[in-house]
């Protein structure tokens, strides 16, 4: 017994004194030198220089072409004279497409392929008013009309009078038509005009090059046909610096097309609070830019962020979402090169008071939030989604970009990983730590290490001899592995990944057309051209068992550095000229090129087993759609309180642009946590979405069995609330596959109207039931927890204390405290006998939690399937059930009759939460008798509890309070 005690008291000694060495080191953050700000960015800072109230832009109006999709006019830019082709169409569900490309490009502009999941269905547009300077057009099933205006070029859209949102109402639309550089130019890099020609001609002309994105024209067409001959540039931006070359510390930026920019601005009157644009460390909601850096989104690996600014980070999704207590609108700006957002508004800076005072002195102007997108390359595509509701703007965006993906169940439970598990018996010991100490534990993951010399696809043989044997290990507990696959390849003639990549010539190159190099983990090393579809199925083929050695079913697989990360490139990453699969420019594709990682690898996950089972791919960069390929990660965060706070405000604006599956390394990355913020970690982990504790190799080891007892135990409760919650949290991402509908939710989402809301960070809903607000604060003895709703209720999940909305609760709070509240008026389903691992849960009987409303109702569902395979797709096995108390019955039926599914779950009880003492209760229940259950009233909590009802869960069943 002792000397079992020994090891560990020597651990946990390890965690506390590595804890305190790093109280006593000094403060350290993200290098800012190593990141462009918008003035080092060159077109950001162009573009930025344009002032408000000037556009250049007119549409011809006698252009102007209504076709059955959409309308087409040329707008021109009355100083260049460049002819820009402007592509409005309005969409079935309340929106509307902008596309704006040059009428005749040098060379065919990107268009961002594989994002939406089909082409739109278009609604109609009628003309129905018009005069000299503007058309207004009607659109078919949609309750908005859109005025287009010809000098300066704008367009307004409006619902029933109003003003909804207008584009390029302050005249800030650049858009950089390409132009051959000037002679002065050409002198200077010893090239003549001609020479220049040619060379762009021969860019294109390179085998390979010629796949067209989304259908449309390759840029060799373009530059060897469609395009008029060039005009030689003449414009006094190129002059500027950055403009045909730009330099950022060592790194040159080559920029053989010169600039090739696009900006366009949206007003939105009425709005005052914008939120969405991930990935920031920064608060849920946006913050006015203008005096400071706009928001930048381009993925990057950022070491050591930090918080509250709008520095980039790993991903992107430049969709932005405006709220207001009428009605709620999105923004999706569809371009994968490096974007700048500016976000100003009218009342900025404007106190609540000086508000009023406007308001009372007539003199107040509609609040009104402008934001202005400025993008490198790639052309103008925006779809304006709206709404009205936000549920709408939710179904809109993922109708165009697709859905959460369904995790397989596993991926719910708990993670437990670190940089790095030293060898199999490492990994063998934590997994058996979990049993030891009675905590449920679903995956154990490995880091880099566990590959030979960071070749991944194998395995470091001294360490890991025996992968199949240690999977065979895992999967006798019920368990999965993660193993990390990175998307850079080791440069190594020996190495077979690296050898099939170079001779099928798969990888980036640069834009002589060698293969790309750069520097990360490996050393050396090579980046797949994943945007090629040749490359990604290579790549996903390269997850069958043959293939991957070592690898088996209960292997699922993490990709990191996908942004791409290049230690010795510009910024981390790849050098803007380098050259993707048709001919395309790294800065066009840049954004994107994670989510093609992300793609690639979930679908060699589906394909090894013969398209049968879900994927689980964990992904650090991504962009609009990823949530289709699995989850993703907040990336290298520290130990610190305020990086546990931000994971709120991250994981929602993230969820609110569709990707749901979202987490936080919990205990943080960097840094060693102390135990009371490693508790707190793994509680609100408990109620993230993806809830793997990860740390750095030069943290303190942090099993949860090494933290002394007395924070051992709440973490266990946390855990053990986790997998309780299990078929709540599968039924909440069911609805957000099939209905778009965040799992975890701002409070705005829920009480649109309720302005109080609007700006919290520190509390947030799962689906429409529970209202969470997880200690972040050290030595807390209590918090105030906002309980929103006139005529709500919310139930302590612990104490079952009921308490009244609107009102700020102050609760006193404990270590082992989650302050969580089911909300009256719903009912959720929990597995109460807590084991090992999820998979050894998913056949075990349901509690149903009844949370009554003041009107004495409630409702809820619980959606079931096998937990891991496609068939609920293709052949129908699911369950998804409707309960439903009412008039003192509750009520199970089925909420979707296509479903079925063999299984043996039951009831085993029913915990009505706010209900009065009843004389019986009595079951009724397809194909059996009658029959009075026994029950349990409190009155001091007026809590009712029925035992057994012991009714199968895909029966139909009341049980009746009498
Ligand atoms: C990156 C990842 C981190 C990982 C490390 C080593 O920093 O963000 O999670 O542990 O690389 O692979």
């Amino acid at each position: 017994m002792a000397a079992a005690a020994a090891p560990r008291r020597r651990a946990r000694a390890d965690f506390v004194l590595a804890w305190l060495g790093l109280c006593l080191s000094t403060a350290w953050a993200v290098d800012r030198s190593n990141f462009k700000t918008c003035d080092q960015s060159s077109f950001c800072k162009r573009q930025r220089s344009v002032q408000p109230g000037s556009s250049p832009y007119r549409a011809l109006l006698d252009t102007l072409e209504l076709g059955p999709d959409a309308l087409t006019v040329h707008l021109v830019n009355e100083v260049t004279k460049a002819v820009l082709l402007l592509e409005l169409q309005g969409l079935q569900g309340n929106m509307t497409r902008i596309r704006i490309d040059e009428l005749k490009p040098l060379r065919a502009r990107y268009r961002v392929p594989d994002v939406l999941v089909a082409d739109p269905p278009t609604a109609r547009l009628s003309i129905s008013g018009r005069d000299e300077n503007s058309v207004e057009l009607t659109v078919a099933e949609g309750p908005y009309k859109i005025i287009l205006t010809g000098r300066p070029f704008r367009l307004d859209l409006l619902e029933n009078r109003s003003l909804v949102l207008s584009v390029n109402a302050r005249g800030l639309m650049v858009f950089e038509h390409q132009r051959l550089p000037r002679n002065s130019f050409s002198d200077k890099v010893s090239l003549t005009f001609g020479s220049i020609w040619d060379k762009i001609k021969n860019l294109f002309s390179r085998e390979g090059t010629k796949e067209p994105a989304e259908g449309d024209g390759t840029p060799e067409e373009e530059a060897a046909g469609k395009a008029d001959k060039p005009e030689e540039n003449s414009e006094k931006d190129d002059d500027e610096p950055g403009a045909w070359e730009e330099m950022f510390k060592t790194h040159s930026d080559s920029k053989p097309f010169g600039p090739t920019s696009v900006g366009l601005d949206f007003s939105l009157p009425g709005m005052e609070h914008v939120y969405g644009i991930p990935e920031h460390a920064d608060s849920l909601r946006l913050k006015v830019t203008e005096g400071g850096e706009p928001y930048r989104l381009y993925n990057l690996d950022v070491f050591q962020y930090e918080l509250y600014n709008p520095m980039a980070l790993y991903g992107s999704v430049p969709v932005l979402l405006a709220h207001n207590v009428h009605r709620d609108l999105g923004i999706f700006w569809l371009n994968a090169a490096e974007t700048w957002v500016d976000i100003s508004s009218n009342t900025a800076g404007k106190t609540l008071f000086g508000k009023m005072l406007d308001y009372l002195q007539g003199g107040g102007e509609t609040p009104q939030t402008d934001v202005r997108w400025m993008s490198e390359s790639g052309i103008i595509d925006v779809f304006l989604l709206l709404g009205p509701t936000a549920s709408d703007v939710f179904r809109q965006y993922t109708s165009l970009t697709g859905t959460q993906a369904l995790p397989p169940l596993f991926s719910l439970g708990y993670h437990q990983s670190r940089w790095n598990y030293r060898d199999e018996a490492d990994v063998i010991d934590v997994d058996q730590g979990f049993d030891n100490h009675d905590l449920p534990c679903d995956v154990i993951w490995l880091d880099i290490e566990h590959a030979d010399g960071k070749r991944y696809f194998t395995w470091d043989s001294s360490r890991f001899p025996q992968p199949l044997a240690m999977l065979g290990h895992l999967a006798g507990k019920r368990r999965k592995l993660v193993a990390i696959v990175d998307p850079h390849i080791k440069v190594d003639s020996g190495y077979r990944v690296h050898e099939e990549l170079r001779s099928l010539g798969l990888y980036v190159k640069t834009r002589d057309g060698s293969d790309y190099e750069g520097w990360c983990w490996p050393g050396s090393v090579g980046y797949p051209d994943f945007t090629n579809v040749k490359m990604r199925d290579w790549w996903a083929n390269m997850f069958n068992f043959d293939k991957y050695e070592g690898s088996a079913s209960n292997l699922y697989v993490w990709n990191d550095m996908n942004e791409p990360s290049v230690f010795n490139g510009p910024e981390v990453t790849m050098l803007k000229d380098a050259r993707h699969h048709g001919g395309w420019e790294h800065r066009d594709v840049h954004n994107i090129y994670g989510l093609y990682v992300h793609m690639a690898t979930a679908q060699g996950l589906i394909q090894r087993s013969g398209g049968v089972e879900r994927p689980f791919v964990l992904s650090r960069a991504f962009f609009a759609g990823s949530q289709r390929f699995g989850a993703v990660w907040t990336g290298d965060n520290t130990a610190e309180w305020d990086h546990l706070k931000i994971t709120i405000p991250m994981c929602l604006s993230l969820g609110l642009v569709g990707i749901s599956f979202c987490g936080a390394d919990v205990g943080g990355f960097f840094k060693n946590p102390d135990p009371e913020l490693l508790l707190r970690w793994y509680q609100m982990g408990a109620y993230q979405p993806f809830y793997r504790a990860h740390s750095h190799m030069d943290t303190g080891r942090r099993e949860p069995w090494l933290l002394p007892p007395e924070y051992l135990g709440p973490v266990r409760d946390a855990l053990r609330q986790r997998y309780a919650l299990l078929p709540f949290w599968y039924t909440l991402f069911y609805r957000a596959h099939r209905d778009g509908h965040p799992v975890m939710r701002p409070l705005w989402v829920q009480y649109p109207k309720d302005v109080t809301t609007f700006s919290q960070d520190d509390q947030f809903m799962l689906g429409d039931s529970l209202l969470v607000h997880p200690v972040a604060e050290p030595g807390a003895r209590g918090v105030q927890v906002y309980l929103p709703g006139q005529g709500e209720v919310w139930y302590d999940v612990q104490s079952y204390q009921k308490h009244h909305g609107p009102q700020t609760l102050y609760l006193p709070v404990t270590l082992s405290s989650i302050p969580v509240f089911q909300r009256g008026g719903t009912i959720i389903p929990r597995w109460e006998r807590v084991r090992r691992s999820s998979d050894c849960m998913k056949d075990d009987p349901i509690t149903l939690y009844v949370a009554i409303s003041p009107q004495g109702t409630a409702e809820g569902e619980l959606y079931l399937d096998d937990g891991h395979t496609f068939n609920y797709q293709t052949q129908n096995e699911y369950l998804l059930r409707k309960f439903t108390f009412s008039g003192n019955t509750l009520t199970s039926s089925s909420a979707d009759p296509r479903g079925h599914l063999e299984t043996p779950i039951w009831i085993e009880r029913v915990v009505i939460l706010g209900a009065g003492k009843p004389a019986s209760v009595l079951l009724r229940s397809e194909g059996l008798p009658e029959s009075v259950l026994t029950f349990q009233h409190s009155a001091e909590t007026s809590v009712l509890t029925l035992r057994k009802p012991g009714v199968r869960v895909s029966a139909d069943w009341s049980i009746h309070l009498r």
